[in-house]
């Protein structure tokens, strides 16, 4: 594979005009057949196409899989490239400089479990990915995507977690990175972000309002590459690696249920994805699963249409401490509502003091520290435990997204020194705490 560097692979009219046929290298998409639209179905060829032409619906990758065995996927690296047959990648990708994410442990949550009466929980822990957040799966498949297309900049809107994932995988490739973000997003975030990148480009407005001026932008300049934006198919299939590891580290078998955050909701609509393909190819056994959305209340669009039974979802402002779920125009909303209504699912939302708590009693039982997001999926896990829509006798994954350190303000006020003493044993003695 050619390696990701502007002055090697000048961008072609083709490559970035998405009205035009690129010129794409053999096998340069994998198992990838073609680009199908999720609405009707319309085919057309790979390329740098997102919309579909006949109605405008969105456009996810379709394929021609070849019998994948679990010994093979097995006997692959410890990180994502071991599904590569599964994913819109070459046969080569390993050797193109990136991340390696993925492959995060998943945790039996005993302590947790025991707290939350679930009798059989798991934890999934993406915040050991390279940048500390999943995001780091989703952006090697678009960085693979973007070589393939000639993309001379590498490039997303983003609520914090995509910037830090995209700046570092354009330095490590050799690419131009542009990150664009909400300006004011958690400071963590941004500097997670800067030291990979001198394009930092903080935006006054919400995600909403980056997201359409990164749209924008695609419209104006040639060969950018917007991960999540004209990429996104591509972008988008990184995410099922999270479902096929989960049932990996079972033992080859689907959960019982799940719960995961929604933001865009492509992460969730992804991970069904990942379990329908592993059904299909023989690789799991069929069997019923649950899937969960989690929201937080400030943001919780998806939500609020699954509680009123509506189909439509309507956009709102958010107002959150979970601002990386802070999408309040959920590109993938629609179909988190289907999959978790199909599954016998549910999508629920909580307060912000909620996320607060949910982050403190993930780290105090199980020793991890999530940023709000997933306080927001544990805090939620929680409540449908609580308010009866899970059923705590049935194996359970819940999803924690990202890295507390990204989001130290959330808790900051809530915990601290339960004593600060004069270095006596004495002084030690009086506090009670021995
Ligand atoms: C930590 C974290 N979790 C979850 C999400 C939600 O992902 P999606 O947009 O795929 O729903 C995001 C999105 O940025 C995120 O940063
Ligand atoms: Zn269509």
């Amino acid at each position: 594979m050619s390696t990701v560097v502007a002055e090697q692979a000048s961008p072609t009219p083709e490559s970035s005009d998405s009205g035009r046929k690129p010129t794409l290298r053999e096998g340069a998409f994998g198992n990838a057949r073609a680009l199908t639209c999720r609405e009707c179905g319309h085919e057309i060829p790979l390329g740098p196409h997102y919309a579909c032409s006949e109605c405008f619906g969105p456009l996810e990758i379709a394929y021609d899989f070849p019998a994948v065995t679990r010994e093979q996927i097995e006997a692959g690296p410890r990180n994502i490239w071991r599904y590569k047959a599964l994913l819109p990648v070459p046969d080569d990708i390993e050797q193109s400089p990136n991340m390696e994410p993925g492959f995060t442990r998943l945790l039996k949550a005993h302590n947790l479990g025991r707290t939350l009466g679930i009798d059989n929980l798991w934890v999934k822990d993406d915040s050991t990915n390279p940048t500390n957040s999943f995001k780091d799966r989703v952006v090697a498949c678009a960085l693979s995507a973007a070589t393939e297309f000639h993309s001379k900049v590498f490039a997303c809107p983003s609520t914090g977690n995509l910037a830090n994932a995209v700046a570092a995988a354009g330095a490590r490739a050799g690419i131009k990175t542009v990150v664009f973000i909400p300006s004011n997003l958690e400071k963590p975030k941004q500097v997670n972000s800067a030291v990979y990148t001198d394009s930092l480009v903080a935006v006054n407005g919400n995600y909403d309002d980056v997201n359409r001026l990164a749209s924008e932008i695609a419209g104006e300049e040639d060969g950018w590459a917007f991960v999540n934006v004209n990429v996104r198919p591509y972008y988008a299939e990184g995410s099922k690696t999270l479902g096929y590891e989960i049932a990996e580290q079972l033992g080859w078998r689907l959960p019982d249920q799940i719960v995961i955050p929604v933001a865009s909701g492509s992460q969730l609509t992804k991970v069904h994805k990942a379990f329908q393909e592993l059904i299909k190819l023989g690789l799991v056994e069929e069997k019923p699963y649950k899937v969960y959305g989690a929201q937080a209340e400030g943001c919780s669009p998806v939500s609020v249409a699954y509680k009123a039974g509506v189909d439509a979802i309507r956009p709102v402002k958010p107002d959150t401490i979970a601002k990386s779920l802070a999408i309040g125009n959920p590109a993938d909303g629609i179909y988190v509502l289907d999959i978790c209504r199909e599954t016998g699912g549910a999508v629920e939302d909580i307060t912000d003091d909620q996320v607060r708590e949910a982050i403190v009693l993930l780290a105090r039982t199980e020793g991890i520290f999530t940023e709000t997001a997933g306080g927001t999926t544990v805090g939620v896990l929680k409540k449908l435990v609580e308010t009866g829509q899970l059923d705590p006798t049935l194996e359970t994954v819940v999803i924690n997204t990202g890295h507390g350190l990204k989001t130290l303000d959330a808790v900051s006020d809530q915990v601290g020194p339960a004593a600060t003493i004069d270095p006596s044993y004495a002084s030690f003695a009086a506090t009670g705490i021995a």
